[in-house]
């Protein structure tokens, strides 16, 4: 691993060492440093820690909130809440994951697209809801993906 990277994770460890429960301040800290926990940066938080790799990854994998993933430079959220599900929902992440040959949760080779399913946002109304980073589109049919992905890609 990249010494800068070894050397930001230590010093992040270091400023919690003394703090009790201090595992999971550390991994989000680590976290929003560089938006995702690799396996290699989850052993260092382990050794310093003295605990071990396992206890790590199981924190990691139990909150929703930590990934393991690097995320792409658009993350895609379709909202999968009861009203965009009826209104559709389905149908847009298939268009989405069709379009840009990924699962949910994945990234795209090229880094530039995360596919994600979100819980309801707030905007019911306007089901079936797609987020793209800060841009919220509503009433989403699945034929408007490529024309959406299309305009993302030229940012
Ligand atoms: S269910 Fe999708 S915005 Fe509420």
């Amino acid at each position: 691993m990249c010494s800068t990277v070894a050397d930001k994770v230590y010093t992040i460890v270091d400023r919690f060492r003394d703090t009790p429960g201090s595992l999971i301040p550390i991994l989000h800290a680590i976290q929003e440093e560089y938006g995702y926990l690799s396996r290699d940066v989850q052993a260092m938080v382990a050794s310093e820690l003295g605990i071990s790799p396992a206890k790590v990854h199981g924190v990691v994998s139990f909150y929703s909130f930590f990934t393991e993933q690097a995320k792409g430079e658009h993350e895609i959220g379709v909202c999968m809440g009861t009203a965009c599900y009826v209104r559709g929902a389905a149908d847009v992440l298939e268009a989405f994951q069709n379009q840009l040959h990924i699962r949910a949760g994945e990234t795209t080779s090229d880094q530039r697209f995360t596919i994600g399913m979100t819980r309801c946002i707030g905007a019911c109304g306007l089901a079936p809801v797609v987020t793209i980073n800060d841009d919220v589109y509503g009433r989403l049919a699945p034929d408007r993906v490529p024309e959406l992905i299309e305009k993302y890609r030229r940012q």
